[in-house]
């Protein structure tokens, strides 16, 4: 059986794509899913767009029609934890979804599943997490430029496991960070997909793990720190760390 690939934007995917043997193309709902090997595995590889929305119609479909029983997603994310910096990588051990309240007093808590916070597959957070060191040790510097690693002051960069928030807002506003920061345990970096696609696998029950690098700190400058990471560094991230991922499976 096949592991299912998502990445929300172009940008993310385009090696991925370059690198894929592909042995059929599938459009439905308007996303191009490609069937073929990947660093040695069968795989479906596709891109989502953007927001909670879109990646749960893509992960509904991996599921349901090309039967995957293992998804991996890879892409950006805005740092909410302080000590994080851009080139930094979080892996979810689990993740929420922050826009989501029916009750001021039980925030984040999906009613009738009784869910607040989805928990990743342990085994595949677990090699997702050395696959990043990995990834970032062996391969980084001659894999990305210097001189887009020195534009985002990339030298070393930390992988940490914790908690990923979701929702359908670009955050960059300090005072949503601080807000995040407070309200959700062990939070790590915030995105738009990541808890979503948690909660398609937790009701199909497919393992799964979501691998986000921070393009941002989700602050005022996040719009601009985040073009500028898409243009020059996610690709190689989101590739290295998935390949080397795909390569422990
Ligand atoms: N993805 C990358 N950066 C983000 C941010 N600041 N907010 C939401 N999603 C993001």
């Amino acid at each position: 059986m096949a592991v299912g690939i998502i990445c929300a934007i172009p940008e993310e995917i385009a090696l991925l794509e370059q690198d894929i043997r592909s042995e059929q193309d599938t459009v439905i709902a308007g996303r191009r899913f490609i069937q073929g090997i990947l660093y040695g595995k069968e795989v479906v590889l596709v891109m989502s767009r953007i927001g909670k929305v879109a990646v749960a119609v893509t992960t509904t479909l991996l599921i349901e029609h090309f039967g995957v029983n293992q998804i991996i997603f890879g892409g950006t994310a805005g740092a909410v934890d302080p000590s994080l910096k851009v080139g930094d990588v979080v892996i979810a051990d689990r993740s929420v979804q922050h826009d989501f309240s029916v009750d001021e007093t039980d925030t984040f808590r999906i009613p009738l599943i009784d869910i607040s916070y989805f928990q990743s597959d342990p085994l595949l957070t677990l090699q997702a997490d050395q696959a990043a060191r990995e990834y970032i040790q062996n391969e980084m510097h001659g894999d990305i430029p210097q001189e887009h690693l020195t534009k985002f002051g990339i030298q070393e960069p930390r992988v940490v496991t914790g908690t990923i928030a979701s929702g359908d807002q670009f955050i960059c506003d300090p005072q949503k960070n601080a807000w995040l920061y407070s309200k959700v345990d062990n939070i790590k970096c915030v995105e738009m997909e990541g808890a979503a696609m948690a909660q398609v696998c937790y009701e199909y029950q497919i393992p799964f793990t979501i691998i986000r690098v921070m393009s941002d700190c989700a602050d005022n400058e996040a719009s601009f720190s985040f073009d500028e990471f898409v243009k020059g560094a996610a690709q190689y991230f989101t590739r290295g760390s998935i390949r080397s991922l795909l390569s422990k499976m």
